[in-house]
């Protein structure tokens, strides 16, 4: 299996349950309140953690009681933490979350001590570990730290996966070094300028990534499973039937899913069944990462089957 380095962003979210999203101007009574770690590159990292993946992070925090609760999230998730570095200069980054009664999530991220991963940190543990790797990327910590990081994981033979998250405008000079992007719906009309409203659509948008240089894209579809596609190939790979308390962290879940599963070179259509039931089995709990699942928990949804819509 080869090693995961997660290159990313670590929040600490402050959720809270609502019966509903609510209006402009209106204040309505919340249901309950929690504070979690979160954070997509920290997700990312706990989730292929919890998979038995072996996962280096490398971020900064804040030197504050926060950043000193996430070193020991990650390190009981059994990732390395020797590439997360701490400032004084910014607080460890936050997110305020919004969930309804459906799971559904809506979220605000001040990036605080995420904004200061520069390329010179990121630069240095990347070099400290020179075997071939997944590199995981996303989109909360600087945007040309980022670019600079799949630039080198990819000079050395690293296999990126990148989720454009928050998605922004992405020079092809970034998009040449990944290999897997994965964005949702709104975040693939937003990286291509196209609509995503249907699989017709979505498949265009996709081939528009990859006439760009990113090698293979998986469009995330939430419970609609994936869309795979490549210059030969389009696969669609269903998702499944869970009970859904909460979606937050489930792209991230989705994305460790498949991380691991290319780690493990495992076929595409496997990759993408597995990825689908990370995701599946992390929206049954409440917060990011508290029901990302174990290898024996999605064996056990994918025992159970998928469903097609
Ligand atoms: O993807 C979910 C994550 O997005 C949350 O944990 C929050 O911190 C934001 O980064």
């Amino acid at each position: 299996m080869l090693p995961i380095q997660v290159i990313g962003s670590l929040n600490i979210d402050m959720t809270v349950l609502l019966p509903r999203f609510h209006l402009p101007g209106e204040t309505i009574t919340g249901m309950d309140f929690r504070i979690y770690p979160g954070g997509k590159g920290g997700n990312q990292a706990v989730a292929a953690a919890r998979l038995g993946a072996n996962v280096h992070f490398v971020g900064m925090l804040g030197e504050d009681d926060n950043g000193a609760f996430y070193v020991r999230v990650l390190t009981e998730a059994g990732a390395d933490v020797s590439g997360i570095g701490k400032t004084g200069e910014a607080a460890s980054g936050i997110a305020l979350i919004e969930v309804d009664k459906t799971g559904e999530n809506r979220i605000v991220v001040v990036p605080g001590a995420n904004a200061l991963a520069d390329d010179t940190h990121v630069r240095y543990h990347q070099e400290k570990l020179p075997d071939k790797k997944i590199c995981m990327l996303q989109l909360e910590i600087p945007v040309y730290t980022c670019m600079e990081a799949a630039r080198r994981a990819h000079a050395n033979g690293d296999i990126v996966i990148l989720d454009p998250a928050p998605a922004i405008h992405l020079p092809d000079s970034f998009l040449q070094n990944v290999d897997f992007i994965t964005p949702n719906e709104g975040e693939l009309a937003r990286l291509t300028g196209m609509p995503a409203g249907t699989m017709d659509n979505i498949q265009a948008a996709a081939h528009a990534l990859i006439g760009r240089g990113v090698k293979h894209v998986v469009a995330k579809l939430g419970a609609n499973g994936c869309l795979y596609v490549d210059r030969e190939r389009m696969l669609h790979s269903p998702g499944f039937r869970v009970d859904v308390v909460d979606t937050t962290a489930a792209g991230d879940s989705f994305n460790a899913g498949l991380a691991y599963a290319v780690a493990n070179n495992y076929p595409i259509e496997e990759a993408l069944r597995f990825a689908n039931a990370v995701g599946a089995v992390s929206t049954t709990g409440a917060g990011a990462q508290s029901a990302m699942p174990t290898q024996e928990d999605v064996e056990k949804l994918m025992a159970r089957g998928s469903r097609d819509y």
